[in-house]
């Protein structure tokens, strides 16, 4: 839909709210893709995605800093609005909305509600970092009501993620379609991530060992016991120095429960978490699949 040269750049809500009811009002489907910005070709592979199956894309850049359990994260997260820029024109994106903390959080209100996850945002990434899902909830909450997007598409990298914005969409009965594109990898395995660019050289060159082990499990499930599974994956973090695994899990996709057995789940997944350097990096595989 965009016909002009550049993606049009919105800061603040009643702009972006005006200009969208005017999309709406044509009847056209609106493919949203949230961000926090640091654009690589991760986010550029599901903006691609959404200009394919809707009408009208818009894209938010927001640094959330209630997603953030630790400050000196939030301060070295990448930045790069200029090139951000750039490449949401070259994909034809329509729209980006970028307000600031002020516009997002003028008072702490909507901060306060929490909505019950069944657990859900407890385990994993909720476990280790402690509010994250809290501030992905409050975040997305309000980008929904602003944008009001037919279609909401986020990576399976953040898997958890996907599975918490499933249970924000059913229980806030928002009338948006959940879509999940596959996690995009460099050629030697490594999911992109906007935090792949605060990789030292060295830890750059180690961290497709996540990728390599997530492969070897996915050969050996069915085959090697779920514990004995994990405990490969330890030992192969034991003694590498400045890499350390933060957890490996074997869960069912759907609770994200600890599966002890194969036969505990018809669609297992393993996700892993581990600090290259003071970089944390995840990812996870589907097994079976
Ligand atoms: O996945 C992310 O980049 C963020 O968690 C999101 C969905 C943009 C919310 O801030």
């Amino acid at each position: 839909m965009n016909t002009s040269n550049r993606v049009l750049v919105i800061r603040s809500i009643d702009k972006v709210t005006e200009f969208l009811t005017g999309i709406r009002r044509t009847g056209a489907t609106i493919g949203f893709v949230p961000t926090m910005g640091a654009l690589h070709e991760g986010h550029l592979s599901i903006i691609r995605q959404a200009r394919e199956e809707t009408d009208f894309v818009a894209v938010s850049i927001f640094v959330n800093p209630v997603q953030f359990n630790n400050k000196k994260d939030l301060e070295k997260y990448p930045r790069n609005l200029d090139l951000d820029l750039a490449l949401l024109t070259l994909t034809r994106c329509d729209l980006v909305f970028i307000p600031d903390e002020q516009e997002m959080y003028p008072d702490n209100k909507h901060l306060k509600e929490q909505l019950d996850f069944d657990g859900l945002d407890q385990v994993l990434e909720g476990k280790y970092r402690p509010g994250h899902f809290f501030g992905v909830v409050a975040v997305l909450r309000k980008l929904f009501s602003i944008i009001q997007p037919t279609h909401a598409y986020f990576g399976q990298k953040d898997y958890q993620q996907f599975l918490v914005v499933k249970r924000l969409i059913q229980a806030e009965a928002f009338s948006i379609q959940l879509v999940m594109h596959p996690i995009i990898r460099e050629t030697d395995g490594l999911a992109m991530s906007s935090r792949n660019a605060l990789l030292t050289p060295e830890m750059r060159q180690k961290a497709p060992m996540i990728y390599q082990i997530l492969q070897i499990l996915r050969d050996k499930a069915g085959n090697t016991e779920v514990k004995e599974m994990k405990m490969w994956v330890r030992k192969c973090f034991i003694g590498l120095p400045r890499i350390k695994l933060e957890y490996v899990a074997i869960v069912d996709a759907e609770t994200l429960k600890p599966i002890r057995n194969w036969s505990d789940s018809k669609r297992p997944m393993v996700c892993i978490a581990a600090y290259f350097g003071k970089v944390r990096l995840i990812d996870n595989v589907f097994l079976f699949s």
